[in-house]
């Protein structure tokens, strides 16, 4: 998609948008080679810029953390109108897109981001950081039903990998169990569909940890840039 040239150079982390019509008039700015003065002006996204000589990188990497509530799409647009992340992200200066999906009904931690690489290192399959969701699911599960999710459940598309679990509450009364699950791979609708082959429906279900990032202190709904501690840690458990 084409942007006008000062946009490019604010979402680059140059100047701001002002300062960078400033640059663009004073003839600092170089497209492909020319020099635009023109404020107008559109660039494709394989376009080198250059200020003072100096080639830009396209835009400044950003990384947030967001707490999908639930009732939320995880997609940039949604065709059918309901609540998606472009809802939550108008005001940031750079375009950012979910990594991995949680479903409509799941809620919990998603990173949002322009880092593609990253994105990518996480979402494959050799280097999946380990995901911990807390589930409440119908029923009451006894230490041998959660083994069962730890060592391995027989789904469509395959036995799940070994995964860790946490038993948080029985609550005898109203039938229910909430436990702590991390796993290691990412498949569509993983967690239901494991509990759902071992007879345990899930009822909520919430993601509370990404390798080594955690939701606390971050509200549903709401989104924090991560600090640079975290992004290094990203990147180190992405094995890059
Ligand atoms: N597993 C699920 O079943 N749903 C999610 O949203 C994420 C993991």
């Amino acid at each position: 998609m084409e942007e006008r040239l000062q946009k490019l150079l604010a979402a680059a982390g140059v100047a701001s948008r002002r300062e960078a019509e400033k640059l663009i008039v004073a003839g600092r700015v170089q497209v492909n080679g020319k020099v635009i003065t023109e404020l107008g002006y559109k660039c494709g996204p394989q376009s080198s810029i250059k200020v003072d000589g100096k080639l830009i990188a396209r835009e400044k990497k950003v990384y947030y953390l967001f707490n999908k509530p639930k009732g939320v799409v995880t997609t940039m647009e949604d065709p059918e109108g309901r609540a998606c992340i472009a809802d939550y992200v108008q005001e940031l200066k750079q375009r950012v897109y979910p990594v991995g999906r949680l479903d409509y009904n799941t809620e919990g931690l998603l990173l949002l981001t322009n880092d593609g690489a990253l994105a990518q290192a996480l979402t494959h399959p050799s280097h999946q950081v380990g995901k911990t969701y807390t589930a409440r699911v119908k029923g009451l599960m006894q230490d041998d039903d959660l083994d069962k999710l730890r060592m391995g459940v027989r789904l469509e598309d395959g036995l799940t990998a070994p995964a860790r679990t946490e038993l948080l509450e029985r609550d005898k009364e109203r039938g229910l169990t909430t436990f702590n699950l991390t796993i290691y791979e990412g498949r569509n609708r993983q967690v239901r569909r494991m509990c759902e082959a071992i007879g345990f429906p899930v009822r909520d279900l919430k993601r509370i940890k990404l390798g080594p990032l955690n939701l606390k202190g971050t509200a549903r709904g709401k989104l924090r840039p991560l600090s640079e501690g975290e992004v290094d840690a990203l990147y180190q458990a992405a094995g890059l």
